[in-house]
């Protein structure tokens, strides 16, 4: 396993739209353990494969809270297949937008079907921070951030403080 760099906004490769994989290959089992090791390293609860610089459809996620043991879920080809109308508001934060939090509203619970990490046909139906965590993971795969789903007034003040940021890193 390998500490991978994340990509941060406004970085343009976050804007890309990932490819559904063919098959769960042991290629990409050494990418979702990468992904992992790198999520838990940051430290974060979810991490998509985009983030690091591979525009396939593989996220990880472990929202275990610190003092349960750790429960790494990951997510192949995820796809939505139903969601409640009914809303759920978190304060989000993403690890390619380092800083920042902001409330997002996102279905409360979801239905999703997907390849597990020995590539098996899995469904489940989500409900709480884990549904939206996966809806947050699922935008990436989409080429879509949490700050997408503020106002442009408030995306623009985040997106200048982050070049700002970064101006600042390189110098
Ligand atoms: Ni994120």
């Amino acid at each position: 396993m390998a500490i991978r760099q994340i990509i941060t906004a406004p970085d343009p490769f976050l804007k890309r739209v990932s490819k559904p994989v063919a098959e769960v290959t042991d290629d990409l089992r050494v990418l979702m353990d990468d992904l992992l090791e790198t999520m838990y390293d940051a430290p974060g609860i979810g991490l998509a494969a985009i983030q690091v610089g591979e525009p396939v459809e593989a996220i990880v996620l472990d929202i275990a809270r610190d003092e349960d043991d750790p429960y790494p879920r990951y997510f192949v080809n995820p796809e939505i297949t139903w969601a409640s109308e009914e809303l759920a508001t978190y304060e989000e934060g993403c690890l390619s937008v380092p800083e920042f939090t902001a409330d997002v509203d996102r279905p409360a619970e979801i239905k999703l079907n997907f390849l597990d990490y020995d590539g098996n046909k899995q469904e489940i139906h989500a409900d709480g921070l884990l549904a939206t965590c996966i809806q947050h993971e699922i935008d990436h795969l989409r080429g879509i951030l949490f700050i997408d789903h503020l106002s442009a007034v408030k995306r623009n003040i985040i997106v200048r403080k982050l070049v700002k940021a970064s101006k600042q890193a390189a110098e």
